[in-house]
């Protein structure tokens, strides 16, 4: 039983912005199985059907705020009516939340009041949906927080969810080593070592089942291919009812909204090219294919030189940052910095951190833009310093240059932008879609040929 429904325990991961939507979440619904579409920024559509791309028209960030947020909630009600006739009624429908979006519970707010009886489930992750068990429960809509933890689930469960368990859905436990998109490693774990689910597994249903939460299934996601792999999860008393999200996989189907170049990527990355790294403007980790976009952000990173605003005896040498200003370093950093320079790296920018990273020209333009367009769609942003909580709507820190604006650079790809120069989310196994003998020759499935690939444990 999913969202009230019996139906296959095989779900379609929610994408944001627009990697999984009404067209692909109703598929799998119409397989008899649950489809995630993205609440974040979602496309809605103009009386012939095209897509209406976000233009925003307001002056002040926080006007473009309130558009943004407008559009979202327009997005997500268009993408759960074409979910619900995709699905011919069949299956389940979930939004998927960003949680760490601003206002991310107006926007949950505002689709569910408007598209009732459309959609099942709400899943949100990325941070710690404290107000999501309340916010379903009013609507009568199933809930399902994305946890990568039993600890982060017992904060959940003991400051907010004990007193919504009616609506309580379901578990995500979404593997942070392995999975596409933000993963939730925290400080306790290591970035460099993986941990195998099952004793996380193990923990958290030991954990639920204390709490009288037996019945309540946990959803697999991160790493999941073909079922063959997870037999021993499967029936297993100490995990109890299971279901699997796939997120990466779905994405190369007939259906799926991603443009062709993108797929064409993915059915050539070679294992080790994903790379779990923290450039995220969140602050989170994430995961994504090694692209000309990562690789600037890596390389960027790894000229990061410390600095001082005053010379002392190991921070003696003089850095011109610009025409009015400069900063200290050490001289065994002065080779490093100059072969930047040299290689036409000739802007100097100071990050939080009293560091200094180097760019190229365009590189500081484009920069500058993006933060001018700065639409403010996270509660906090590193790289624009946007603060939604805050009164003066910024974090008082310097904005970050070794990160990104990811509103744009999602909704650029997710709308056949550059694959080159744009983020591409994926999990750790889309190397897979290279020695599957499914995908040979380029072959793309319909939705309904991959799940009756993963029915079969292929
Ligand atoms: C391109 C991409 C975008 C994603 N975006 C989101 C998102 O916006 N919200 C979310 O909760 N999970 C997101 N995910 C995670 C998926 O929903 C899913 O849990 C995860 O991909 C499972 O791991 P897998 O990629 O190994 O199948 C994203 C994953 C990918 C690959
Ligand atoms: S700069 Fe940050 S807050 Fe602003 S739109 Fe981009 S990612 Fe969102």
């Amino acid at each position: 039983m999913i969202s009230g429904k019996e139906v296959y325990p095989l779900i379609e991961g929610g994408k944001g912005i627009n990697s999984s939507d009404g067209r692909s979440s109703g598929a799998w619904a119409h397989e008899n199985c649950v489809g995630t579409f993205s609440g974040v920024s979602p496309d809605f559509y103009d009386e012939k059907g095209n897509v209406i791309r976000e233009i925003f028209s307001q002056k002040t960030r926080e006007e473009r705020h309130a558009e943004m947020i407008e559009r979202a909630i327009k997005g997500g009600v268009a993408q759960a009516q074409v979910a619900h006739e995709v699905s011919g009624g069949n299956g389940r429908i979930h939004m998927n939340m960003l949680w760490e979006m601003a206002d991310s519970q107006k926007v949950i707010e505002g689709v569910l009041e408007k598209a009732k009886g459309l959609i099942n489930g709400i899943t949100c992750g990325a941070g710690m949906p404290f107000q999501l068990g309340e916010l379903a429960s009013k609507f009568g809509v199933y809930y399902y927080p994305i946890v990568s933890s039993a600890r982060a689930f017992n904060i959940l469960w003991k400051r907010a969810y004990n007193r919504f368990t009616e609506f309580l859905g379901g578990v995500v436990y979404e593997d942070p080593w392995l999975a596409g998109g933000h993963n939730g490693l925290s400080n306790a774990e290591n970035p460099e070592q993986p941990e195998t689910p099952y004793n996380r597994l193990v923990e958290l249903r030991r954990l639920m089942n204390s709490y009288g939460l037996d019945s309540i299934p946990i959803i697999l996601a991160g790493g999941i291919w073909s079922l063959n792999e997870w037999k021993d999860y499967i029936d297993n008393p100490d995990i109890g009812k299971i279901a699997f999200q796939f997120g990466t996989r779905p994405m190369i189907t007939k259906e799926s909204p991603v443009s062709e170049a993108w797929q064409k990527v993915m059915m050539q990355v070679k294992k080790g090219e994903v790379i779990l790294q923290r450039f995220s403007p969140t602050g989170f980790f994430s995961s994504a294919i090694k692209n000309t976009f990562l690789e600037k952000l890596i390389n960027r990173k790894n000229g990061e030189i410390p600095f001082k605003k005053e010379a002392d005896t190991e921070f003696s040498e003089p850095l011109k940052v610009n025409s009015h200003k400069t900063v200290f370093i050490k001289p065994e950093d002065k080779e490093k910095a100059m072969n930047q320079i040299n290689a036409g790296l000739t802007e100097i920018k100071e990050t939080p951190d009293e560091t200094v990273v180097f760019m190229t020209p365009e590189d500081w333009e484009t920069m500058k833009e993006d933060r001018k367009n700065c639409v403010g769609c996270l509660s906090q942003c590193q790289f624009s310093t946007w603060n939604s909580y805050s009164e003066s709507k910024t974090t008082g820190k310097l904005p970050d240059p070794r990160t990104y604006c990811i509103h744009k650079t999602l909704s650029e790809v997710g709308h056949g932008g550059s694959v080159k120069d744009h983020l591409l989310f994926a999990g750790h196994q889309v190397y897979r879609f290279a020695t599957d003998p499914l995908y040979r020759n380029g072959f793309v499935p319909s939705v309904k040929e991959l799940i009756e690939k993963i029915k079969n444990g292929e």
